[in-house]
């Protein structure tokens, strides 16, 4: 199979070709995800939540992250494996995020990095492009800077927020990132935004005409529970199915209906 690459994603763009992208975080939901012909596999920070339980991305650890990606990279035969550089890692020091990012390429055999914010990390995005290492960018909600926000409510309807998102997308092809996460902004915002670029933008929450979209599996299967904001497409009820199938399995053993005569030796 041919590997996708920055510049097959590029290339889509370029043809109008959407780009569909999960997030993943583990060996067997990772192999699920690249056999059915996702073209971006994201090892997201979410994984903080949707893995670990906690309320926000910021105590995930870089270690914790190379664990995750490593195990998706070994599943992914076809698509782009991209990592989230987690809080506290990158921010404000640019050979710390080069340090970051080599790690995660060195330790998980990942394509690809994501960071978090627009001018303030420049230096720190072109500091990891110059090494080599792809970058992708993330604007709008920015889940590492919640407590700044304050809620997880969508981004830059103000005009002042929106500007600065505006030339932020700039600022970040123009480093050499070779897409952007426009994640909970207004759609037209994200159309201005899509248009204004050679680079692709990934919404989530950010409306029909960005270039891709991506969600947290976890949240496209229904297996975070009771999790269904309005940007929510959800394809299962992967909790309602699970939670079935462990009752049944709880009452045959409980009935000794299970192991039967077949399923023993
Ligand atoms: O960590 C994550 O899952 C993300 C996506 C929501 C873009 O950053
Ligand atoms: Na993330």
């Amino acid at each position: 199979i041919k590997r996708i690459t920055t510049n097959t994603l590029h290339d889509m763009k370029a043809r109008g070709e959407k780009i569909a992208m999960l997030t993943a975080y583990d060996y067997s939901m990772a192999r699920v995800v690249d056999d059915a012909g996702i073209d971006v596999i994201l090892v997201g920070d979410s994984a903080s939540n949707v893995m670990a339980g906690h309320e926000t991305t910021l105590p995930i650890t870089l270690d914790q992250m190379i664990y995750h990606a490593a195990s998706v990279v070994r599943a992914a035969a076809r698509c782009l494996v991209v990592v989230d550089l987690p809080f506290g890692t990158y921010q404000g020091n640019s050979k710390e995020a080069l340090h970051s990012a080599i790690r995660i390429m060195k330790e998980s055999g990942a394509h690809a990095v994501k960071l978090e914010g627009g001018e303030e990390i420049r230096e720190s995005v072109e500091r990891i492009i110059t090494a080599g290492i792809p970058v992708m960018g993330h604007l709008g909600l920015t889940p590492q800077s919640i407590h700044k926000f304050g809620t997880y409510t969508v981004r830059a309807k103000e005009e002042a927020e929106a500007s600065k998102l505006k030339q932020d997308v700039l600022v970040l092809q123009e480093a050499g990132c070779f897409a952007v996460v426009l994640e909970k902004i207004p759609a037209e915002l994200a159309r201005e935004a899509t248009a204004s670029l050679k680079i692709p933008t990934i919404g989530i929450g950010a409306g029909r005409h960005c270039d891709g979209q991506v969600l947290v599996v976890h949240d496209m299967i229904g297996l975070n529970k009771g999790f269904k904001p309005r940007f929510l497409r959800q394809y299962l009820d992967m909790y309602g199915m699970m939670n079935e199938a462990v009752k049944s399995y709880v009452n045959d053993v409980k009935s000794s209906d299970f192991p039967n005569e077949k399923e023993q030796y």
